[in-house]
């Protein structure tokens, strides 16, 4: 089921149920083919997006502002925004990153260094966030990193579990402002009489106030891993290493592997633990889990222990991660 907030509930989910494939019109067609071409003829060295830099990003005073013509539905108990809806409003070409033409010209989720698929929330968030209900995993008071968080549902369910501090970084800053921040407001809304955070689904939800105590938790970061590291470590906001890292589909490009292994053994604590959710192999782009391990393997920083194998369909894992020398 869908909704929109400040909307009646129903009718528009009603119309949104049945989303016929995005078409893009010429305007659309063109400005994505032209952004094409520049990565294509772009080197190595020269290609914009390859470094994507870091950003913060700040949530506003009026947070329920974020919700304002947000369609949301219910994904894995969690108020989430429909990504139909927002990919249709991406197509207005008013987003900088104009993501949704740039995949539906490239017909694929992935368009490497431009757009790392965040808006869909995939197969392997479910599989961690059903390991971290089945283990009981325990937020309170630790500081958690949702890394390539997309949706952000990983950590919102590390906020919703009382953590001390919870980041959301995604590569694509149009992700956090248009799927990330509204899906953190939109699970922060506490019931206006109780103040309890209110479970969704809840009737109540018109007159639920997000929290500002919850919100005031958490930061928001775009970029790519290594210039998002530096802006952690080297920012003006006081930084304390993560006592979690949550991680789920970010191993599917090998390119990817050494900024990924310097992120996490750059901002993970001494003790702390990654919990990283895979499928064993991604056809087409050439990475997988006995490739990351091994890479894993040769770096000698950390030890990775598999804790959880789903073998319905395409074989996925759960990998725990911790540091060699760690206890
Ligand atoms: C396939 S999506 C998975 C999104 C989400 N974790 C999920 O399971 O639904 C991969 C995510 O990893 C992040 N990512 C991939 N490569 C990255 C890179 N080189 N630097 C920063 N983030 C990257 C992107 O933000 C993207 O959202």
């Amino acid at each position: 089921m869908a909704f929109r907030f400040n909307f009646s509930f129903g009718e528009d989910a009603a119309e949104a149920d049945d989303e016929p494939e995005l078409q893009l019109g010429t305007p659309q067609r063109e400005r994505a083919a032209e952004a094409a071409a520049q990565c294509r003829d772009a080197t190595p060295s020269e290609q914009p997006l390859r470094l994507k830099a870091a950003k913060e990003h700040h949530v506003p005073k009026d947070a329920n502002q974020i919700l304002e013509n947000k369609t949301m539905e219910m994904v894995a108990g969690l108020y989430s925004v429909k990504i139909s809806t927002v990919e249709k409003q991406l197509l207005d070409g008013l987003h900088g990153e104009d993501l949704v033409s740039k995949s539906v010209l490239a017909h694929s989720d992935l368009v490497p260094g431009v757009y790392e698929g965040g808006l869909k929330v995939w197969e392997c968030t479910f599989d961690l966030l059903g390991y971290c209900s089945e283990t009981e995993m325990q937020f309170a008071d630790k500081t958690v990193l949702d890394l390539g968080c997309g949706a952000g549902l990983l950590g919102i369910v590390a906020l919703r579990g009382k953590a001390k501090e919870v980041h959301f970084q995604d590569y694509n800053s149009t992700v956090i402002e248009e799927v990330t921040l509204p899906n953190t407001v939109a699970n922060c809304r506490v019931d206006g009489d109780e103040g309890k955070i209110s479970k969704p689904p809840s009737k109540r939800l018109k007159k639920a106030k997000c929290s500002l105590d919850l919100l005031a938790k958490c930061r928001f970061f775009s970029g790519e891993w290594s210039k998002v590291s530096q802006l952690l470590l080297s920012g003006s906001k006081p930084f304390s290493k993560y006592d979690l890292i949550l991680t789920s589909e970010t191993i599917y490009n090998p390119d990817y592997y050494g900024a990924l292994h310097d992120a996490l053994s750059q901002l993970l604590a001494e003790h702390g633990r990654v919990y990283l959710a895979s499928k064993a192999h991604y056809f087409g782009v050439g990475g997988g889990v006995p490739l990351f391990e091994k890479f894993i393997e040769e770096r000698n920083v950390f030890r990775t222990n598999t804790v959880k194998i789903i073998d319905k369909g395409l074989k996925r894992f759960i990998i725990e991660m911790a540091f060699k020398y760690s206890s």
